[in-house]
């Protein structure tokens, strides 16, 4: 019987793939961990929960021991644009817990170990249209260098240790459950809710910045498919390109629009436009397509209108 462990469960992934693999594996084999208190919904919930800092090396050691734990989510991480406001500190954090869970891992012989990267690993000189699997990463943000380093560990652990780790390139994820962690493409969270509340949306990047951008329902589904695909299906021991849609700041709203006709969008781009600059505008997914069968549902249509019901019905 398999028994899981998510380290940052709290967070805007955390808690909807902590409610999807309860769906699976039952609710008290997965065990969900964070450093902040339990989420409203994990605790409505009511599963296994432990305030865990994953820097506690000995802590988390001790409970990958002590609960049989075979698979591990890694979700804890300083994002993007909280990254930049202190970078040695995002550095620390997003390097030492991957490091940390890697060597746990191996030591405790976990069967699997899912550890998420960004469409943040690419850089100014990556193509930018259709960003292949394989291509000039040189990020220049400190979230962005982490990820990239963090691929290469992972795919360290595996050619040395035989350890299966998989992982993703997310690109921007867009969800109603729980709120956003301090990230470049949280705008597109931001602006939903705003054009409910207040029927207007200043946004922080200008009108045309297309950036890579998924549901969270389709991010929660690709992230279970990856992890129980069988391993000879998995090619990739980086992390894989991952891709829904692209749009800028001014397509989505006039998504909105069509459900919201008197909403109005402003544009007061900041720090994160540069951010932004740097990041490829659409991804080529075709191996993730190609080796495990990942396919996405949701179009920026179809996602904005579930966001402004389900958005509606939670007001
Ligand atoms: N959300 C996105 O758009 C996106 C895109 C690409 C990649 N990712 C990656 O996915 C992962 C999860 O992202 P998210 O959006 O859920 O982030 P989030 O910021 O919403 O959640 C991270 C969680 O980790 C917890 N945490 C922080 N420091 C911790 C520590 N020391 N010990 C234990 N827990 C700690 C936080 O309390 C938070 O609940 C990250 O690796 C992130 O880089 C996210």
């Amino acid at each position: 019987m398999d028994k899981i462990l998510i380290i940052g469960a709290g967070g805007q992934i955390g808690v909807e793939l902590t409610l999807a693999l309860r769906k699976i594996y039952g609710r008290n084999n997965v065990i969900a961990t964070d450093i902040r208190e339990e989420h409203p919904i994990l605790k409505e919930d009511n599963g296994p929960f432990f305030n865990l800092d994953v820097m506690d090396t000995k802590e988390v050691a001790k409970i990958v021991a002590r609960e049989n734990i075979t698979q591990v989510y890694l979700l804890a991480a300083i994002l993007s644009a909280t990254g930049e406001a202190n970078p040695i500190w995002a550095w620390d954090i997003n390097m030492q817990s991957l490091l940390n869970l890697l060597e746990i891992c191996r030591e405790n012989k976990v069967k699997k170990f899912y550890w998420p990267s960004s469409i943040a690993a690419f850089g100014p000189n990556t193509p930018r249209q259709n960003t292949p699997q394989h291509t000039i990463m040189e990020p220049t943000t400190v979230y962005g260098i982490s990820k990239y380093a963090g691929e290469l560990w992972c795919q360290y652990y595996f050619n040395r240790y035989g350890l299966d780790i998989r992982s993703l390139r997310y690109p921007g994820l867009i969800s109603w459950k729980s709120a956003p962690g301090g990230g470049t493409t949280d705008y597109a969270i931001d602006i939903y809710i705003e054009a409910l509340k207040k029927q207007h949306f200043t946004c922080f990047l200008s009108e045309d910045t297309y950036l890579p951008m998924m549901y969270m329902d389709d991010a929660i589904r690709a992230t279970i498919e990856l992890m129980e695909a069988p391993a000879e299906k998995i090619r990739n021991r980086t992390a894989y390109n991952l891709s829904a849609m692209s749009f800028s700041p001014k397509e989505i709203s006039e998504s909105i629009k069509l459900h919201i006709p008197e909403f109005t969008i402003d544009y007061a781009p900041d720090y994160r436009q540069q951010i932004a600059a740097s990041w490829p505008q659409s991804i080529d997914d075709s191996e993730a397509r190609a080796d495990w069968g990942w396919k996405h549902e949701f179009d920026l249509a179809k996602m904005t209108e579930d966001m402004l019901k389900n958005l509606r019905n939670k007001q």
